[in-house]
């Protein structure tokens, strides 16, 4: 698996750093507001998981499953929900969890499903943008890293659903979705 990586981006420690900073910055804003944290699965899990242990105010969590279709690099733009919220969010002061903005299409859907349902506020918080892909026009209100154009895994990012469990984020090598 390690074999599989050309570079490694950010490590362990910096992606901690970043998180700490974040959950930092959200449990200002965020108190007493008890916020409904969305993890966007799967590629969100372990930022998510690590984002909440940095904050510090109350909060409640639930999970939503949306996946672009296939295993391919790229996204195809056509949005799915493969699991839906388990609570309503109507009235609820909302924050989405995404481990990575590519082209926007899955957090512009999003996003409007939650407003549909009347959301009383809805906040982004991205640990990675790549603004070089963006389609649609969408900037996250709480963002990590801006990183360039390159297939990132690692830290719950996939490649057809592998390295995930990679404690740090690398770029792959391109023969390895090139062929
Ligand atoms: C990836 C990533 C984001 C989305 C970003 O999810 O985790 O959710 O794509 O791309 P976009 O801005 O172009 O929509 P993916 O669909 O691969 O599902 P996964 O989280 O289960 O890996
Ligand atoms: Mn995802
Ligand atoms: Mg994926």
């Amino acid at each position: 698996m390690l074999n599989d990586i050309q570079e490694v981006l950010y490590s362990e420690e910096e992606l901690q750093a970043k998180v700490a900073e974040l959950g930092a910055q959200l449990s200002v804003e965020y108190a007493d507001k008890n916020p409904l944290v969305i993890c966007v699965l799967k590629g969100a899990f372990i930022f998510m998981s690590d984002l909440v242990q940095n904050i510090t105010v109350p909060l409640e969590l639930d999970f939503m499953a949306v996946s672009s279709y296939g295993s391919s690099t790229k996204s195809s733009g056509v949005v799915k929900i493969l699991k839906d919220l388990d609570v309503p969010v109507e009235g609820r002061h909302v924050i989405i969890v995404e481990d990575i903005i590519d082209s926007g299409l899955t957090l512009s859907y999003l996003i409007d499903v939650l407003e549909r349902r009347n959301a009383l506020s809805i906040a982004v918080v991205a640990l990675f943008d790549k603004p070089k892909r963006r389609t649609v026009d969408l900037e996250p209100d709480y963002k990590g890293f801006t990183i360039p154009d390159e297939f990132v895994v690692g830290y719950g990012l996939d490649y057809a659903e592998k390295y995930r469990n990679l404690p740090f984020v690398g770029i792959l090598k391109p023969e390895i979705y090139s062929h």
